[in-house]
Protein backbone atom coordinates (compact mmCIF):
# COMPACT_ATOMS: atom_id res chain seq x y z
CA UNK A 1 0.00 0.00 0.00
CA UNK A 2 2.06 2.60 -1.25
CA UNK A 3 -0.10 5.74 0.18
CA UNK A 4 -0.42 4.32 3.76
CA UNK A 5 -0.26 6.89 6.11
CA UNK A 6 0.43 4.59 8.80
CA UNK A 7 2.83 1.66 8.94
CA UNK A 8 3.92 -1.11 11.10
CA UNK A 9 6.67 -3.29 10.25
CA UNK A 10 7.51 -6.68 11.74
CA UNK A 11 6.36 -5.46 14.92
CA UNK A 12 7.72 -7.16 18.03
CA UNK A 13 6.04 -5.50 20.91
CA UNK A 14 4.96 -7.06 24.43
CA UNK A 15 4.79 -5.81 28.37
CA UNK A 16 7.93 -8.26 29.88
CA UNK A 17 11.13 -8.11 28.01
CA UNK A 18 11.50 -11.38 26.47
CA UNK A 19 7.93 -11.94 26.59
CA UNK A 20 7.02 -11.09 23.30
CA UNK A 21 2.87 -10.61 23.07
CA UNK A 22 3.30 -9.17 19.38
CA UNK A 23 5.44 -11.47 17.22
CA UNK A 24 5.63 -10.68 13.80
CA UNK A 25 2.88 -7.70 12.94
CA UNK A 26 2.57 -5.61 10.02
CA UNK A 27 0.03 -3.08 8.89
CA UNK A 28 -0.57 0.08 6.27
CA UNK A 29 -3.59 2.51 7.00
CA UNK A 30 -4.25 4.24 3.65
CA UNK A 31 -5.02 7.96 4.66
CA UNK A 32 -8.56 8.93 5.29
CA UNK A 33 -9.98 4.99 5.64
CA UNK A 34 -11.19 3.07 8.81
CA UNK A 35 -9.28 0.19 8.91
CA UNK A 36 -10.35 -2.40 11.57
CA UNK A 37 -8.81 -4.61 13.65
CA UNK A 38 -10.49 -8.10 14.76
CA UNK A 39 -9.31 -11.54 16.63
CA UNK A 40 -9.76 -13.65 19.74
CA UNK A 41 -9.38 -12.53 22.85
CA UNK A 42 -5.70 -12.20 23.77
CA UNK A 43 -4.93 -12.08 20.09
CA UNK A 44 -2.83 -9.14 20.92
CA UNK A 45 -5.36 -6.15 19.55
CA UNK A 46 -5.04 -4.08 22.50
CA UNK A 47 -1.62 -4.36 22.66
CA UNK A 48 -0.87 -3.36 19.14
CA UNK A 49 -2.87 -0.29 19.42
CA UNK A 50 -0.45 0.41 22.68
CA UNK A 51 2.26 -0.02 21.01
CA UNK A 52 1.57 2.08 18.03
CA UNK A 53 0.91 5.21 20.83
CA UNK A 54 3.92 4.56 22.72
CA UNK A 55 2.68 3.01 25.79
CA UNK A 56 4.15 -0.74 24.73
CA UNK A 57 7.56 -1.33 24.47
CA UNK A 58 8.82 -2.29 21.03
CA UNK A 59 11.43 -4.69 20.65
CA UNK A 60 12.03 -4.80 16.93
CA UNK A 61 10.62 -3.58 13.81
CA UNK A 62 9.03 -0.21 13.47
CA UNK A 63 6.04 2.24 13.28
CA UNK A 64 6.17 5.11 10.51
CA UNK A 65 3.45 7.38 10.58
CA UNK A 66 3.54 10.62 7.55
CA UNK A 67 7.33 9.57 7.04
CA UNK A 68 7.90 10.38 10.51
CA UNK A 69 9.49 7.17 12.39
CA UNK A 70 7.17 6.93 15.92
CA UNK A 71 8.49 3.30 16.70
CA UNK A 72 9.30 4.36 20.44
CA UNK A 73 6.78 7.66 20.53
CA UNK A 74 6.74 9.15 23.35
CA UNK A 75 2.89 9.29 24.67
CA UNK A 76 2.94 12.72 25.69
CA UNK A 77 4.90 13.36 22.11
CA UNK A 78 1.50 11.55 20.29
CA UNK A 79 -0.48 15.08 20.22
CA UNK A 80 1.99 16.73 18.41
CA UNK A 81 2.56 13.84 15.53
CA UNK A 82 -1.30 14.16 15.03
CA UNK A 83 -2.06 10.97 16.54
CA UNK A 84 -4.84 10.71 18.81
CA UNK A 85 -5.73 7.11 21.36
CA UNK A 86 -9.24 6.12 22.82
CA UNK A 87 -8.08 3.83 25.06
CA UNK A 88 -11.11 1.26 25.42
CA UNK A 89 -11.70 1.93 29.67
CA UNK A 90 -11.06 4.62 31.54
CA UNK A 91 -11.35 7.59 28.64
CA UNK A 92 -12.97 10.02 30.32
CA UNK A 93 -13.23 11.40 33.75
CA UNK A 94 -16.91 10.71 35.15
CA UNK A 95 -16.55 12.54 38.06
CA UNK A 96 -16.02 16.01 36.06
CA UNK A 97 -18.64 17.48 33.79
CA UNK A 98 -18.49 17.31 29.96
CA UNK A 99 -17.56 20.89 29.58
CA UNK A 100 -14.55 20.33 32.55
CA UNK A 101 -13.60 17.01 30.30
CA UNK A 102 -13.44 18.96 26.88
CA UNK A 103 -11.87 21.65 28.99
CA UNK A 104 -9.11 19.67 30.07
CA UNK A 105 -8.46 17.96 26.21
CA UNK A 106 -8.08 21.56 24.70
CA UNK A 107 -5.89 22.56 27.34
CA UNK A 108 -3.64 22.85 25.10
CA UNK A 109 -5.33 24.31 22.03
CA UNK A 110 -4.33 28.08 23.42
CA UNK A 111 -6.37 30.67 21.54
CA UNK A 112 -7.97 28.37 19.49
CA UNK A 113 -9.73 26.33 22.90
CA UNK A 114 -12.62 28.57 22.73
CA UNK A 115 -13.30 28.31 18.80
CA UNK A 116 -12.67 24.33 19.50
CA UNK A 117 -15.13 23.66 21.77
CA UNK A 118 -18.01 25.34 19.87
CA UNK A 119 -17.10 23.20 17.06
CA UNK A 120 -17.18 19.81 19.39
CA UNK A 121 -20.60 21.00 20.73
CA UNK A 122 -21.96 22.06 16.95
CA UNK A 123 -20.29 18.25 16.11
CA UNK A 124 -22.46 16.67 19.37
CA UNK A 125 -25.28 18.29 19.84
CA UNK A 126 -26.09 16.07 23.09
CA UNK A 127 -22.51 16.74 24.47
CA UNK A 128 -23.27 20.44 24.47
CA UNK A 129 -26.67 19.83 25.51
CA UNK A 130 -25.28 18.15 28.80
CA UNK A 131 -22.15 20.22 29.33
CA UNK A 132 -22.84 20.92 32.88
CA UNK A 133 -23.77 16.95 33.86
CA UNK A 134 -21.28 14.87 34.86
CA UNK A 135 -19.71 12.76 32.57
CA UNK A 136 -20.49 9.50 34.31
CA UNK A 137 -24.44 10.51 33.88
CA UNK A 138 -24.20 10.17 30.54
CA UNK A 139 -25.53 6.72 28.32
CA UNK A 140 -22.54 4.33 27.39
CA UNK A 141 -23.42 5.69 23.52
CA UNK A 142 -22.87 9.44 25.05
CA UNK A 143 -19.84 8.57 26.86
CA UNK A 144 -17.95 6.99 23.62
CA UNK A 145 -19.21 10.19 22.11
CA UNK A 146 -17.14 12.73 24.64
CA UNK A 147 -14.53 10.20 24.43
CA UNK A 148 -14.04 10.66 20.68
CA UNK A 149 -15.14 14.40 21.08
CA UNK A 150 -11.87 14.80 23.90
CA UNK A 151 -9.60 12.86 21.47
CA UNK A 152 -10.34 15.50 18.23
CA UNK A 153 -9.59 18.07 20.64
CA UNK A 154 -6.42 18.09 19.68
CA UNK A 155 -6.86 18.02 15.78
CA UNK A 156 -5.51 14.60 15.28
CA UNK A 157 -5.02 13.42 11.40
CA UNK A 158 -5.07 9.66 13.08
CA UNK A 159 -7.21 8.23 15.90
CA UNK A 160 -6.74 5.10 17.52
CA UNK A 161 -9.76 3.59 19.10
CA UNK A 162 -9.86 0.07 20.73
CA UNK A 163 -13.11 -1.42 21.11
CA UNK A 164 -15.50 2.26 20.92
CA UNK A 165 -18.76 0.25 21.01
CA UNK A 166 -17.75 -2.18 23.64
CA UNK A 167 -21.01 -2.80 25.84
CA UNK A 168 -23.09 -0.08 23.46
CA UNK A 169 -26.30 -1.32 22.35
CA UNK A 170 -25.86 -2.31 18.89
CA UNK A 171 -27.90 1.35 18.02
CA UNK A 172 -25.22 3.35 19.92
CA UNK A 173 -22.42 0.98 18.33
CA UNK A 174 -23.92 2.07 14.91
CA UNK A 175 -23.65 5.48 15.65
CA UNK A 176 -20.41 5.07 16.93
CA UNK A 177 -18.74 3.25 14.21
CA UNK A 178 -20.82 5.79 11.68
CA UNK A 179 -18.93 8.55 13.79
CA UNK A 180 -15.36 7.20 13.49
CA UNK A 181 -16.94 6.92 9.31
CA UNK A 182 -17.89 10.29 9.39
CA UNK A 183 -14.44 11.62 10.32
CA UNK A 184 -12.63 9.97 7.51
CA UNK A 185 -14.98 12.71 4.87
CA UNK A 186 -12.73 15.58 6.66
CA UNK A 187 -9.89 13.58 6.02
CA UNK A 188 -9.06 11.57 9.34
CA UNK A 189 -7.82 8.19 9.50
CA UNK A 190 -9.37 6.23 11.85
CA UNK A 191 -7.55 2.50 13.26
CA UNK A 192 -9.99 0.49 14.97
CA UNK A 193 -10.06 -2.34 17.54
CA UNK A 194 -14.07 -4.21 17.24
CA UNK A 195 -15.72 -6.79 18.44
CA UNK A 196 -18.93 -6.23 16.32
CA UNK A 197 -17.20 -7.79 13.71
CA UNK A 198 -20.34 -7.53 11.22
CA UNK A 199 -21.02 -4.12 12.17
CA UNK A 200 -17.67 -2.77 11.40
CA UNK A 201 -16.75 -4.37 8.42
CA UNK A 202 -20.15 -3.03 6.95
CA UNK A 203 -18.12 0.36 7.51
CA UNK A 204 -14.61 -0.56 7.31
CA UNK A 205 -12.50 -0.12 4.27
CA UNK A 206 -10.22 -2.72 5.35
CA UNK A 207 -9.27 -5.43 7.94
CA UNK A 208 -6.99 -6.98 9.80
CA UNK A 209 -7.07 -9.97 11.68
CA UNK A 210 -4.94 -11.10 14.44
CA UNK A 211 -4.26 -13.99 15.66
CA UNK A 212 -1.47 -15.46 18.76
CA UNK A 213 0.38 -11.98 18.03
CA UNK A 214 0.55 -12.10 14.11
CA UNK A 215 -1.33 -11.93 11.29
CA UNK A 216 -3.79 -14.11 10.03
CA UNK A 217 -5.66 -12.41 7.60
CA UNK A 218 -6.31 -9.08 5.83
CA UNK A 219 -8.75 -7.66 3.23
CA UNK A 220 -11.09 -5.01 2.20
CA UNK A 221 -13.52 -5.03 4.53
CA UNK A 222 -15.94 -5.60 1.71
CA UNK A 223 -13.72 -9.40 0.44
CA UNK A 224 -13.64 -10.21 4.56
CA UNK A 225 -17.81 -9.91 4.92
CA UNK A 226 -18.19 -12.02 2.05
CA UNK A 227 -15.43 -14.71 3.33
CA UNK A 228 -16.43 -18.15 4.26
CA UNK A 229 -13.83 -19.09 6.63
CA UNK A 230 -14.27 -15.65 8.11
CA UNK A 231 -17.87 -15.80 8.33
CA UNK A 232 -18.02 -19.15 9.98
CA UNK A 233 -15.49 -18.03 12.43
CA UNK A 234 -16.26 -14.54 12.96
CA UNK A 235 -19.79 -13.56 12.32
CA UNK A 236 -21.37 -17.25 13.27
CA UNK A 237 -18.91 -17.25 16.89
CA UNK A 238 -20.86 -13.76 16.61
CA UNK A 239 -24.18 -14.55 16.73
CA UNK A 240 -24.04 -17.64 19.13
CA UNK A 241 -22.15 -15.10 21.64
CA UNK A 242 -24.56 -12.92 21.04
CA UNK A 243 -27.76 -12.97 23.45
N1 LIG B 1 -0.53 -4.97 31.06
C1 LIG B 1 -0.23 -6.22 30.68
N2 LIG B 1 0.83 -6.88 31.23
C2 LIG B 1 1.15 -8.14 30.83
N3 LIG B 1 0.48 -8.83 29.90
C3 LIG B 1 -0.57 -8.24 29.32
C4 LIG B 1 -0.98 -6.91 29.68
N4 LIG B 1 -2.06 -6.57 28.91
C5 LIG B 1 -2.30 -7.64 28.13
N5 LIG B 1 -1.41 -8.63 28.37
C6 LIG B 1 -1.38 -9.94 27.69
O1 LIG B 1 -1.16 -9.73 26.32
C7 LIG B 1 -1.90 -10.65 25.54
C8 LIG B 1 -2.70 -9.88 24.51
O2 LIG B 1 -3.62 -9.03 25.18
P1 LIG B 1 -4.43 -7.91 24.42
O3 LIG B 1 -3.53 -7.16 23.53
O4 LIG B 1 -5.16 -7.15 25.47
O5 LIG B 1 -5.43 -8.80 23.56
P2 LIG B 1 -6.77 -8.40 22.78
O6 LIG B 1 -6.93 -6.92 22.85
O7 LIG B 1 -6.57 -8.92 21.40
O8 LIG B 1 -7.87 -9.14 23.47
C9 LIG B 1 -2.76 -11.44 26.50
O9 LIG B 1 -2.12 -12.69 26.71
C10 LIG B 1 -2.73 -10.63 27.76
O10 LIG B 1 -2.82 -11.45 28.88
MG1 LIG C 1 -8.36 -5.69 23.70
Amino acid sequence: MGDAVLRAEGVVAGYVPDLPILKAVDLAVRRASVTVIIGPNGAGKSTLIKTIAGLVPLSSGRIIHDGADISRIRPDRLAAQGIAYVPQMDNIFRTLTIRQNLDLALRRAGAEAAGRLEDLYARFPPLADKRNEKAGALSGGQRQFLAVAMALAARPSLILMDEPSAGLSPKAAQEVLECARGLTEQGVTILLVEQNVKQALRLADHCYILAEGRNQLDGSAADLLSDPVVGEIYLGARRKGAA
